[in-house]
């Protein structure tokens, strides 16, 4: 007899070449309806399976559900580079091994942080809906007018491998690069990029800001009154990271008060709910978290968590192993 398929819960779902692998290679529970499962709700799919599938937006994994997980889970593989909503420590002290879908979204991601440099330094958002809502009267060489992007300074705030992708990309737009990181990056993968060990060091450099550091006890709320001060004035700021990186309140009033010229926002700290303070600016460009939205990415972090779970049930070492 063939030996029992490990058994699986995926909390939401994924694009059909994944799930097809996955019931394969697992007796997988699906979600074939889509909807967010509550934490009642992945405690009882839990019962009996050994490992779970999970999103960032399974946030009860950072606030107590782990603790209460079922002792037959053996692993967490969730559908994400960033883990920031997966406690690690208590799924350590309770032997689950969690793992991540590094690099194969890397290319996406930097690419949605160039369209908001983009659309927020180029005003696409507003050009946008000037024409769709017919509201586009003439060609004026005077308004409405937005900002260039070559040759102004770019600062990135975290350069792993999404910063080195966003710096190989703005690179190509001859922007002058520098980037803050805890350590300094070799040279061949920041493209030129001038490093600042402090940030503080850097703010005065950037024209314009991209967040592409992980959201950690250090990092959440850094962007906050004391740092945009320090900003150029009429500074842009893009986040493709996480959006409690930034204190809504801080860069809501460095956007009204013209410190800043724009932002670009793809991630926000309670997503979906946005402050809806920021529907009401005009300087703001907004997307729904689409930094791994594209197909091809979508598989292939599917396939890479899938990667992971195999690996582990093998007996060998994930990939992307957290713990
Ligand atoms: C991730 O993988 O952490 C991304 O935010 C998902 O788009």
């Amino acid at each position: 007899m063939a030996p029992a398929l490990p058994r699986l819960l995926v909390t939401r779902r994924l694009p059909q070449e994944v799930e097809t692998r996955l019931g394969k290679a697992f007796a997988a529970q699906l979600n074939a309806d889509d909807h967010p499962m509550s934490e009642a709700e992945i405690l009882a799919g839990a019962e009996g399976k050994d490992a779970l599938l999970i999103t960032p937006m399974d946030k009860s994994f950072a606030t107590g559900i782990i603790a209460k997980l079922p002792s037959s889970i053996k692993i967490v593989a969730t559908f994400s580079v960033g883990y920031e909503h997966v406690d690690i420590a208590a799924a350590k002290a309770r032997n689950i091994a969690v793992t991540n879908t590094p690099d194969v979204l890397t290319d996406a991601t930097a690419d949605i942080a160039l369209l908001l440099i983009l659309g927020a330094a180029r005003g696409a958002y507003w050009g946008e809906r000037m024409v769709r809502e017919d509201r586009w009267t003439s060609w004026s060489p005077t308004a409405p007018l937005g900002f260039d992007v070559t040759g102004r300074r770019l600062g990135i705030l975290g350069m792993g491998r999404i910063g080195q992708a966003v710096a190989k990309r703005a690179k190509a737009f001859d922007m002058e690069l520098h980037y803050h990181n805890r350590r300094p990056v070799a040279a061949d993968l920041t493209f030129g990029a001038r490093y600042h060990a402090k940030l503080d060091d850097m703010l005065p450099f950037c024209d314009f800001l991209s967040i592409n550091c992980a959201s950690t006890p250090e990092t959440r709320g850094i962007v906050n009154d004391k740092l945009i001060a320090q900003l150029p004035d009429g500074a842009i700021i893009v986040n493709s990271a996480r959006g409690d990186i930034i204190d809504d309140d801080a860069l809501i009033a460095g956007l009204k008060s013209g410190k800043l010229a724009a932002a670009g926002l793809d991630v926000f700290r309670n997503e979906p709910k946005i402050d809806p303070r920021y529907r009401a600016l005009d300087n703001v460009f907004l997307l729904p978290h689409l930094g791994s939205a594209t197909r091809d990415t979508r598989i292939a972090m599917g396939m890479r968590a899938a990667d992971n779970l195999d690996a582990f049930f093998a007996g060998r070492k994930p990939a992307d192993l957290l713990t």
